[in-house]
Order: structure tokens, then C-alpha cells, then sequence
């Protein structure tokens, strides 16, 4: 997959692929990731890339001349996202469209927003990674290349693990535990040391849900009463593991 970004500040993005999962996707050949700084696309002596907001206010605006000479450049591939916090919500179900995509190019705002003509006329989406303002798009750049490229096949080690984890089913992730099986009193489940695999991943869905009912219960609007008959059951069967999580009781849903 190609991956290009736009950004003023090449070394954030280009620092944290080395030094993460994305270098070795990069050397692998699965990722090809290039970074562009429209300063490169500039013609003035200062190589600027922001000026004061037509109609005043505070803060410089990063001028469109360089970045969309910089496109027609480099051509990266669409669609071209913009980062901003304008932009429509990122979350898991967007990264796993973007996974499937044969590339895409990442735009990063900065200072006090872009000349709109940028989101008009040159980008074809816009994406925030939270309600919040980040200084500039780099690190929610960052947010949606690692949320995407560990989604790819053969990125991660286990092919399984990216499907099973918080939120690809709707559900936030079962505990995990490893080795020592006792740590200071505190035991690890006797079930996922049963070996009896169908048992294991009905506790696993029963704690998912006892983890999402409690813990972010907007992704299961209906509560206990909302669940299918068989999530119902699992509940029956197992108590929740953790004693964070309380267990709900039916009619514990919205009034
Ligand atoms: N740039 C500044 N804030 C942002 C946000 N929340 N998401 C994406 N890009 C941003």
C-alpha cells in the first residue's frame, strides 16, 4: 500500500515509521510511505507556507500554493484526507475501509487552519481523530497510519489478533493475561488454563460484554436487555472476572 503525507514537519512522521511497526512494513515491502514537505513547493526566498487569515482574526493560515503544487508533483495517491478537526470522525470501522484501499495520501493542517480552497478543491475527505485541537494534523496523521497499516496482512505477527480486539465487533476487548499463572496472590482465570477452547471463548464474549456494558456502554445503546439471547445466556454463565466491572442485571438499559 502507498501511504504519502503532506506535512511541514517531515521529521515527526518519517521519526516515528522508523522507530515503529511502520519501518519494518516499510522494509518488508508492505508499506511504501512517502513523506513531502511543501516547502519543497515553495518560490519565495523565506519558503513560507502560512500567511494572516483574509478578514483578520489571530494566527497564520497555511496557503494552498505550495500544497497543491506539491501535489501535482508528487501525484500521491487518492483519496487525499485531510487532517482536522473539522473533519468526520475516525474510528475503527473508518480505518478498516482505508485498510482495503491501495493507497491514500494524508494531508496535515497546522497553525490556525488551511485556505479552504485545499479541503474544496484538492482533498476528497477530512477526518479528526477526537473532539479536540492538536497543534496540526501530524500526530493525528500519526493516530490513523498506525490504526490503518497494523490492519494490513502480514503487518502484525498474528493475522487473528487485529480481528478480535477492541471494537472490531462492536465490543471492547476480553482481559489478556500471560505468565506468571500467579502474581502476588492474584490468580490468572482457571478457564483460560482449562485448555477447553469452546468454553474459552464463550468466557472471552462474556467478559467483552461485561466490559463494554460498564465501561462504554453508548456502544451497546439497548443494554443487557438490548443483547441477543445467546450474549444473554453468557452472561448467565459467567460472572464478570473483573471486579471493576460490576455485573449488569436485565432492565439495567436505558429508561
Ligand atoms: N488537527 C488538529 N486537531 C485535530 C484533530 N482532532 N483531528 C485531526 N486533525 C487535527
Amino acid at each position: 500500500m502507498r501511504i504519502d503525507v503532506l506535512t511541514i514537519f517531515p521529521d515527526v512522521i518519517e521519526g516515528f515509521a522508523a522507530a515503529s511497526l511502520l519501518g519494518r512494513a516499510q522494509r518488508d515491502g508492505l508499506v511504501d510511505l512517502r513523506v513531502h514537505d511543501p516547502r519543497d513547493a515553495t518560490s519565495d526566498v523565506h519558503r513560507s507556507v502560512d500567511d494572516a487569515p483574509y478578514g483578520g482574526g489571530a494566527g497564520m493560515v497555511l496557503t494552498a500554493e505550495p500544497i497543491f503544487r506539491s501535489v501535482v508533483a508528487h501525484d500521491p495517491p487518492r483519496p487525499v484526507v485531510l487532517l482536522s478537526p473539522t473533519g468526520r470522525r475516525f474510528d475503527q470501522a473508518v480505518a478498516q475501509d482505508m485498510a482495503r484501499l491501495d493507497g491514500f495520501t494524508l494531508l496535515c493542517g497546522r497553525y490556525e487552519g488551511v485556505d479552504d480552497r485545499v479541503r474544496r478543491h484538492l482533498c476528497d475527505d477530512a477526518v479528526s481523530v477526537g473532539d479536540y485541537v492538536l497543534a496540526g494534523g501530524e500526530v493525528a496523521a500519526l493516530v490513523v497510519l498506525e490504526a490503518v497499516t497494523r490492519l494490513l496482512p502480514g503487518v502484525m505477527g498474528n493475522e487473528q489478533s487485529a480481528g478480535d480486539e477492541s471494537f472490531s465487533g462492536g465490543l471492547l476487548e476480553y482481559p489478556q493475561f500471560t505468565r506468571p499463572a500467579s502474581l502476588e496472590g492474584h490468580e490468572v482465570p482457571d478457564v483460560l488454563r482449562s485448555g477447553d477452547h469452546a468454553r474459552i471463548a464463550r468466557w472471552r464474549r462474556a467478559q467483552s460484554l461485561y466490559r463494554t456494558l460498564a465501561w462504554r456502554p453508548d456502544l451497546l445503546p439497548g443494554g443487557v436487555d438490548g443483547l441477543a439471547p445467546e450474549d444473554r445466556r453468557l452472561l448467565e454463565e459467567f460472572p464478570p472476572d473483573d471486579p471493576d466491572v460490576a455485573g449488569p442485571e436485565p432492565g439495567d438499559g436505558p429508561s
